[in-house]
């Protein structure tokens, strides 16, 4: 058995990432004990060990125990309050095995069938086109924050949308979602995360229980009514199950794409051939997508318990042990891509494992995968010519989520530029009559106060 001791100080925040230790990794085998993550757990290093671990029966969804018992806080208030949220949690998809989760998923697939997806893209294509409008408006003469004015605020506005919500305060959503992702990212949550993510998840509960109250808060064609009526026909239980699924939702569809949107940018303007090729053939974006999905996944690795004794790779696993598929590595593996450690936005290679596999797999891939393509496409066609400002990257500090703090782009001018009445018009034809009729509000410090969403 190889063990590996440091495996979370290699993940080095900033560009490289953690490409380097997983090819250490892989070369010492394809299933390694690590000893300081988790207080021990298995990583899996190689494309096949993931994948088939994502599929196998023998390893559990549910390990959200491990929150309360890596706290040592014994009988203290903050200890039963971590418990609380770990039983919320504990109900999510996410986090559950059969039944419960064809159950869950069942109950929520609807809306995201791709008839669903296609039908919310006019909305994701007026959203980025105000989004970038924006950008221009405010930051024609100075580096603009592209995670800040962009990258956050896209995802934040359209799961808002899919979940029917009309109207969300903008900086407790964001805020939520970044506490909660801290907690969950941070091998051994400091006493600042927890607190932090009990009180995101306190008042994330809360807010769900007065929207899901009022059925006029909420949109007859979004997530929040299949679950209501799922609620109501007893295929989903009234309160925590209820709320889970929500704050999951919420969660899970935010933090990962505002960070696959931030390093999208990056890396196709860190390889001007990619974007270059993107601007002469937009059809190359779907391709691109994928790739960059594959070569920095935001989720680097998800875990699984061992319902049973067992053996993975001739190494034995015992009963209770955590195991950490590691996608990111699995990405990286050179026996299933060739040249792994390139760019090349035309492989073909299929779906990387960056969203998952088997009965977990992300539910939301093919609501990502458009959001990104028109994404990327429309900043690629709107400015062929923008750039990172040097060292602007500030990549977050996090062995699990892989993106940036901040990301410094300069805007070119752009003649001919279309006016913001012009953008209206054009929108307004993009969106089929669908207008957003309220400005966004920002406060003083230019942080979004709420986003206005319309009701069609
Ligand atoms: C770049 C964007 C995304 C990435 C990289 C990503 C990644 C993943 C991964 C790796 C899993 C499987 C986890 C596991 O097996 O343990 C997963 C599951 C899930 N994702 Fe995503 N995700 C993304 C976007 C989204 C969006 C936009 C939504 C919702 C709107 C979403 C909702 C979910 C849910 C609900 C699950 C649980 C599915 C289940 O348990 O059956 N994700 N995601």
């Amino acid at each position: 058995m190889t063990i590996v001791g440091r495996f979370e100080s290699c993940h080095l925040a900033g560009a490289a990432g953690p490409y380097a230790t997983y090819a250490q990794l892989r070369s010492s085998g394809p299933v390694l004990r690590t000893t300081d993550l988790f207080g021990g757990a298995w990583l899996l290093t190689t494309h096949e060990a993931v994948q088939a671990a994502l599929r196998d029966p023998r390893l559990s969804a549910r390990r959200t125990g491990g929150w309360v018992m890596r706290n040592s806080m014994r009988g203290s208030e903050r200890r039963r309050e971590l418990v609380g949220l770990q039983r919320l949690f504990a109900r999510a998809m996410l986090f559950v095995d059969k039944p419960s989760h064809p159950r869950l998923r069942q109950a929520m697939q609807a809306g995201f069938r791709p008839s669903a997806i296609e039908a919310l893209k006019p909305f994701v294509i007026g959203s980025v086109e105000r989004l970038l409008d924006d950008m221009e408006r405010t930051h024609a003469d100075r580096p603009c924050d592209f995670i800040e004015c962009f990258a956050r605020v896209l995802p934040a506005r359209i799961i808002a949308r899919l979940l029917g919500l009309f109207e969300v305060n903008a900086t407790e959503f964001l805020t939520w979602s970044s506490d909660l992702a801290a907690f969950i990212g941070a091998s051994l949550p400091d006493e600042d995360q927890t607190e932090r993510a009990l009180c995101s998840i306190m008042a994330m509960g809360k807010y769900f229980e007065r929207v899901l109250e009022d059925e006029s808060s909420f949109s007859q064609d979004g997530i929040l009514r299949l679950l209501v009526q799922a609620q109501k026909s007893g295929q989903i239980e009234k309160g925590p199950e209820l709320l889970a699924q929500c704050a999951m939702l919420l969660f899970a569809g935010h933090e990962t794409t505002r960070h696959f949107l931030g390093t999208s940018i990056y890396w196709l303007l860190r390889n001007r051939d990619a974007w270059d090729s993107i601007r002469a053939d937009p059809t190359l974006v779907k391709g691109a997508v994928r790739e960059l999905l594959r070569w920095d996944s935001p989720v680097q690795y998800t875990g699984r318990r061992a319902n049973c004794d067992l053996e993975l790779h001739g190494t034995k696993i015992r009963r209770g042990d955590l195991v950490l598929p590691l996608i990111g590595a699995a990405n990286r593996d050179p026996a299933e891509y060739a040249d792994p450690d390139a760019i090349q936005i035309d492989r073909r290679s299929g779906m990387p494992l960056s969203f998952g596999s088997g009965p977990h797999v992300c539910i939301g891939a093919a609501l990502t995968l458009m959001e990104a393509e028109v994404a990327i496409a429309a900043i690629v066609r709107r400015w062929p010519g923008l750039d990172v400002v040097p060292e602007s990257d500030n990549w977050i500090d996090s062995p699990l989520y892989r993106g940036m703090a901040s990301l410094h782009l300069r805007l070119p001018p752009r003649p001919g530029r279309a006016t913001r009445a012009t953008h209206a018009v054009q929108e307004r034809s993009v969106l089929s009559g669908v207008l957003h009729e309220a400005e966004p509000h920002w406060n003083g410090g230019r942080v979004l106060t709420s986003l206005p969403l319309e009701r069609t």
